[in-house]
């Protein structure tokens, strides 16, 4: 599917079919199409928790308000940053350049993050919040639809995954086959409002 199209046809959708399952080569696509999204440095600071276990999906989708895509998609993704990952061998994110610019370039990323928790928790909420856009459009290329979701209790979803105590959850993506399309769009704003030339 051309970018374009996923692009204008990914929308959230709410109702899945609960039988159809994903094959792994299929969730391993869309997760090797999820860390090339770009990311601070080359942090790669995401990590992203992979759900098929019906009964996971089901206490999810309890935390969640009851909202039932959460049961129904096929797979949900819980998309966390790390948020040390900036002290844990950051030469490893640079690891095919020379020696040199590795160093001048792990030397800066240090001084980025180092006793700046809300520069580490930021960066989390960019790298997911762009990891998750491709999980959505490498998703309906491959003929699946997704929710993101924040409408979730994040301290009980946490604990049921085991989340680390230096990584947050950000967000979900659900994924699966709609059984059902979402309904036309809210309505988008035009760009006469939001967009600027030059400077407010
Ligand atoms: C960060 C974020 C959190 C969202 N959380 C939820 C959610 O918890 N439940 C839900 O049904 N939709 C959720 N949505 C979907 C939005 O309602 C939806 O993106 C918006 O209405 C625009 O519709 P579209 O995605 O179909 O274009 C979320 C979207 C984003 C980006």
């Amino acid at each position: 599917m051309d970018t374009f199209e996923a692009i204008k046809k990914r929308r959230s959708v709410k109702s899945f079919d609960i039988n159809h399952k994903m094959t792994r080569d299929e969730i391993t696509k869309i997760l090797e199409s999820a860390i090339l999204s770009p990311t601070s440095y080359n942090i790669q600071n995401w990590r992203f928790v992979i759900v098929t276990s019906q009964e996971i999906k089901d206490k999810i989708s309890e935390l969640s308000h009851g909202q039932k895509q959460v049961s129904e998609a096929s797979l949900v993704i819980v998309l966390c940053g790390d948020l040390n990952s900036w002290d844990k061998n950051p030469e490893r994110y640079w690891k095919n350049i020379p020696e040199e610019p590795r160093s001048m370039l792990v030397d800066s990323l240090r001084n980025s993050y180092r006793d700046k928790p809300q520069m580490q928790r930021d960066e989390a909420m960019r790298s997911c919040g762009m990891a998750a856009q491709t999980i959505m459009l490498a998703a309906k290329s491959m003929g699946y639809d997704t929710c993101p979701m924040k409408g979730f209790d994040y301290d009980k979803v946490g604990k049921l995954i085991n989340l680390p105590d230096d990584h947050i959850i950000v967000m979900m993506v659900v994924v699966g086959k709609a059984s059902k399309q979402a309904p036309p769009r809210g309505g988008q704003l035009p760009l006469s409002e939001i967009s600027f030339k030059n400077h407010f």
